[in-house]
């Protein structure tokens, strides 16, 4: 297995290359399954989680062509999909276990071809993660679904309709199963309650260019009118705003001046303010985002995560490792997943000064991080970790770095252009 060595202690200066978006190039891979014609995405990042959604596609009948990028450039891949024919309806227990984002095809394939059977995803290391909005959402839009050795099986031998469903909480892969099945259901589907992620908005985006007609994208109510088929088109994914507001804070640890190229400011508002709270300074410019701290400390701010426009929780993690080496102390809350905190006692293995409460962790600045050999289970706390070990005295190596390869892309290359002393270690 590689691991990253990490050297402490260089500051951060030059630019970085903000990659598509991952979670928002998943449910945008899967709307392929909804048509027969071709769907070409690009912007599309480099990342293991992404060939995982091309090989539970491609068991699927989905044919996957990749090319090199926009304008014949490497900023990404472009990505044709076309499922001329559904070959399997079903998403088999070896890839959804490795990947929970392979639940969002019951929603598609259930549309489609009125059976769907998908693999329940099993445990997770940031908390239960239960599916139940997406099945009682699907229910409502007049699905029959069983629970059958470990699979959802579901049928709408009529077909979906539209329904009206309000969700009970908040959930980004509930809103977007049900928005790929509202687009073939009979009639119109209303979402209250649904997420309002920009990850939302880029799938309701690319659903309109397919010819589904969507209202309300941006807010809490989304209107989607069924069509029976849908058209060609090209979607080109949006910026990584986590990828976006890790870097950003991996520059304030290291006290840096970064321009976070292809970044926009309005993707991660919530974070700007709380960085910008703890000393941080962040400005537009033509090409993106610049990031510098370069006037003193950085203070102890508060943090609660939330839905969007909220916190991210994908950022509470690294907002986790920058606050450690901040004056004063910081109180970060998770509201949305229960276990989130994984990283704490390996945060605490390099000098961290964190003690949680239930819901609350609360971290006392210290002077001081000492390299350590780290290892995290998932793919956030990985690189706040790796945010540490950019401010820590000494070497740090990061054990387990499939996780962040799951959803950084060429992190290394990328701290390296800025001048951070790090190397991946092949096994
Ligand atoms: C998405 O997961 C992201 N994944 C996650 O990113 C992200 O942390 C999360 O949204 C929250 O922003 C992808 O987009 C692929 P949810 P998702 O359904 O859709 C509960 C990363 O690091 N819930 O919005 O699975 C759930 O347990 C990953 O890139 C139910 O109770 O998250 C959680 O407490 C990790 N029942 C809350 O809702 C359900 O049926 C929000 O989960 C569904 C969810």
């Amino acid at each position: 297995m590689d691991r990253i060595r990490i050297r402490g202690g260089r500051q951060l200066k030059g630019d970085i290359r903000i990659s598509g978006s991952k979670n928002a190039t998943l449910p945008l891979m899967v709307t392929a399954l909804l048509s027969d014609k071709k769907l070409t995405l690009n912007n599309v990042p480099r990342l293991a989680d992404i060939t995982t959604m091309i090989q539970l596609l491609a068991q699927h009948g989905v044919e996957i062509e990749s090319g090199t990028g926009e304008n014949g450039h490497a900023h990404g891949t472009t990505l044709t999909l076309h499922t001329r024919k559904v070959t399997s309806t079903t998403a088999p227990y070896d890839i959804v276990r490795k990947m929970r984002a392979s639940v969002l095809v019951l929603g598609a394939l259930l549309a489609r071809e009125g059976a769907a059977r998908v693999s329940l995803p099993g445990g997770c290391a940031i908390g239960a993660r239960p599916v139940d909005l997406h099945i009682a959402g699907l229910r409502a839009m007049g699905a029959e679904i069983d629970i059958d050795g470990g699979y959802m099986v579901a049928r709408a031998p009529k077909g979906l309709k539209g329904a009206r469903y309000t969700f009970p909480k908040v959930s980004v892969g509930a809103t977007e199963n049900l928005m790929m099945a509202a687009a073939l259901a009979k009639g119109t589907t209303v979402l209250d309650n649904a997420a309002r992620e920009p990850e939302i908005t880029d799938l309701a985006e690319c659903l309109a260019a397919m010819g589904v007609p969507v209202g309300g994208i941006g807010t809490e109510t989304l209107t989607i009118e069924g069509v029976q088929s849908l058209k060609e088109a090209t979607h080109s994914v949006i910026p990584d705003r986590i990828e976006l507001g890790t870097y950003a804070m991996a520059v304030a640890m290291t006290a840096g001046d970064v321009e976070l190229v292809g970044g926009r400011l309005e993707l991660i508002e919530s974070v700007v303010q709380t960085l910008r709270a703890a000393g941080v300074t962040l400005e537009e410019t033509a090409k993106g985002i610049r990031v510098q701290r370069t006037n003193g400390a950085l203070h102890g701010v508060d943090v609660m995560t939330e839905p969007y426009p909220g916190f991210p929780t994908d950022l509470q993690a690294q907002m986790m490792a920058l606050m450690t080496r901040a004056e004063g102390a910081s109180m970060i809350t998770e509201t949305v997943f229960e276990s989130r905190f994984m990283h704490v006692p390996e945060l605490s293995r390099m000098g961290a000064n964190v003690t949680i409460h239930h819901e609350s962790a609360l971290v006392r600045g210290v002077p001081k991080l000492r390299g350590a050999d780290v290892m995290a289970t998932d793919l956030r706390a990985s690189v706040s970790l790796a945010i540490a070990a950019l401010a820590a005295e000494g070497d740090t190596t990061l054990h387990r770095v499939y996780h962040l390869d799951r959803g950084y892309e060429r992190l290394e290359e990328k701290l390296a252009a800025c001048g951070a002393d790090i190397e991946r270690l092949k096994s």
